[in-house]
């Protein structure tokens, strides 16, 4: 009697362990921006800061998470904005797959991760498909963020749903215009709040 009740008490304690590492599982951000430093301040965003890449780490002081740059193998040559917009438009026409540099972190560590990057012709910038043809975000929660020059989203939480059917994607995207980037951080945390995403 003594021993069923000590190794109920034992699973018990075992449940309540998983259960405890399961609510403290960390969140993940991974973003792509075209421009700001390569070596960005570890937290405290800054203005010299890419778009997305101050949204970014606005996520990651507000959540306490880790983060991640996604970027090309080979950068795009700089010959100014235009030319980007051309050399992105075809990428997206011929649907291309960049090759994504290094590797994501080891995901299993986390439950929740928010992917964002500036909006580029309604979408992901093309380096995402890579990536999400890559990796398996099965049984995470992705929610998408986005700077963009007025158009709102696009299409992200789409493109997320269907490569990823086995996640749970956030059918809002945290949408942030780029002339506003640089002064998100409490419509950050208002956002996040809203969504319950603060203190989980
Ligand atoms: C290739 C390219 C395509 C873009 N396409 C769009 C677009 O479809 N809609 C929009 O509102 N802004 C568009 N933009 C503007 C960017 O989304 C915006 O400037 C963003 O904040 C840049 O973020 P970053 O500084 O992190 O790179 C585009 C910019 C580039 C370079």
């Amino acid at each position: 009697m003594k021993i069923t009740k000590f190794l109920a008490a034992a699973a018990l304690a075992a449940a309540a362990m998983a259960a405890c590492q399961a609510a403290s599982a960390k969140a993940l951000v991974l973003y792509y921006s075209q421009l700001g430093p390569q070596k960005a301040a570890d937290a405290h965003p800054s203005q010299d800061m890419g778009n997305t890449q101050y949204l970014a780490y606005a996520i990651k002081d507000a959540v306490d998470a880790d983060i991640f740059r996604v970027e090309n193998a080979v950068p795009y040559e700089d010959n100014g904005y235009k030319a980007l917009t051309e050399v992105a438009k075809k990428e997206r026409q011929t649907n291309v797959r960049p090759t994504m540099k290094g590797s994501l972190p080891d995901l299993s560590q986390y439950d929740t991760v928010y992917i964002g990057g500036p909006v580029w012709w309604s979408d992901y910038p093309m380096v995402f498909y890579t990536m999400l043809d890559r990796y398996d975000f099965a049984g995470k929660t992705l929610v998408a963020f986005n700077t963009n020059g007025g158009s709102g989203p696009g299409v992200m939480v789409s493109t997320l749903k269907r490569a990823e059917p086995n996640a749970r994607v956030l059918d809002d995207c945290l949408d942030i215009s780029s002339s506003k980037s640089k002064q998100s951080n409490e419509s950050v945390k208002t956002w996040l709040n809203a969504h319950s995403l603060l203190n989980k």
